[in-house]
């Protein structure tokens, strides 16, 4: 028997990874399986990018070691962004890193500012990784629940005293996943002050920054004054330009944080395939038509959806950002008896809110990665089936 760490032992196999087995076993079988479980757009990533890879793939320069902390190209154009469109400076040298997808920034984040023992505040629930990579760095984590009656912000006055002493990170992920809730500024100004009187410094994840409905923009934390003295923000072109397996993110703000991050990652990893980066460039810099396009096919996916979920029984309000709905199970059922019932019955992949963190329970996951009509069949599947 190959000896494995204690840490490893702490967290369980990756949600979406046994999802995907799950998936692969009823194809198998033969099923008609409907996946709504990961958030991955099924939309092709727009040819004026793949066109830049393209080219760039042509030139041997690019087929050397990238640049540690990311191609100037790609980090001037992550600037670009903000100032366009939050009318946030960034000095690309010194506040802008490149990421191989923000995963890997977030995952690597934690043993940069936590020693074994610290404890991470995180968002309940919350995309998995802020946990395991916690468990993963010897650390400890304070759920912070997101409960509805409080649009699914974390209630800072109720963290007690002796958590509070002991964090040294604090995670926020809005537009959210799972429970795509939404803030505005007011929200990230109480909790760059909380930051502040308590030197506990913010990463916030804002992979679904750029998938927003009818006429909401989400606010970047960088846009609060003082920010950057305590906050990082993440940032994925994953979702926004339907990139998920290219691997290219960032994160940008606080300059201590950044460069403390770049020499665990210079030491961990060489960075994203040049061509990439360029691309990826292009995507934040050039027209920005497409992302309307592909927001307006989500907010189609949206209304199928929640019509579909309202002729069961399952009032949902309707979400301002990111890729996901996140509704209430049916009377009845657990979180986990109503995904596995799902399932086994009707060969539709969501998933259980309480893979997300206890305060989950009670709620399921869809994600809009599939056109209308297969949405469609798969919310009758499951009318039929309960
Ligand atoms: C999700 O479905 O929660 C995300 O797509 C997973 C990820 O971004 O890795």
């Amino acid at each position: 028997m190959i000896y494995q760490s204690d840490r490893l032992g702490q967290i369980p196999p990756y949600l979406f990874a046994e999802i995907n087995k799950k998936k692969a076993a009823l194809i198998e079988k033969g099923v008609d399986v409907i996946d709504l479980g990961i958030g991955d757009p099924d939309l092709p990533t727009p040819p004026h990018i793949v066109g830049k890879l393209v080219e760039e793939m042509q030139d041997p320069v690019n087929f050397k070691y990238p640049n540690f902390i990311g191609c100037l190209e790609y980090r001037q154009a992550i600037a670009d962004f903000y100032l366009r469109h939050y009318g946030v400076d960034l000095d690309p040298e010194t506040e802008v890193l490149a990421l191989i997808g923000s995963k890997e920034g977030i995952a690597h984040l934690i043993p940069t500012l936590i020693d074994p023992g610290d404890m991470v505040l995180i968002p309940d629930p919350s995309y998995p990784v802020y946990r395991m990579a916690t468990l993963l760095a010897n650390g400890q984590y304070f759920d912070m629940p997101l409960l509805k009656e409080n649009n699914f912000e974390p209630d800072f006055s109720s963290i007690p005293p002796e958590v509070i002493e002991r964090s040294k990170l604090m995670f926020l992920n809005y537009p959210g996943n799972p429970t795509s809730a939404t803030v505005d500024i007011d929200f990230f100004k109480n909790a760059v002050a909380f930051s502040k009187q308590h030197g506990i410094p913010i990463a916030h994840d804002s992979a679904y920054n750029m998938v927003t409905y009818s006429d909401y923009t989400a606010p970047s934390i960088l846009q609060v004054e003082g920010s950057k003295d305590v906050a990082v923000e993440f940032g994925s072109l994953s979702k926004t330009y339907n990139m998920t397996g290219w691997r290219i993110g960032y994160v940008v703000g606080n300059k201590e944080i950044i460069k403390a991050l770049s020499v665990l990652k210079s030491n961990t990893d060489t960075g994203q395939f040049t061509p990439i980066q360029k691309a990826a460039a292009v995507a934040l810099t050039s027209d920005q038509s497409c992302v309307k396009n592909h927001n307006r096919i989500y907010e189609e996916r949206l209304a199928v959806v929640l019509e579909g979920l309202t002729s069961i029984g399952i009032q949902v309000e309707p979400p301002k950002g990111s890729f996901f709905v996140w509704a209430p199970v049916p009377e009845g059922f657990t979180s986990t008896g109503f995904v596995s019932h799902v399932l086994e019955k009707t060969g539709v992949i969501v998933t259980p809110g309480n893979a997300f963190g206890p305060s989950g329970e009670g709620y399921f996951r869809i994600s809009l990665s599939v056109p209308n009509e297969r949405l469609f069949e798969a919310i009758q599947r499951i009318k039929e089936s309960i």
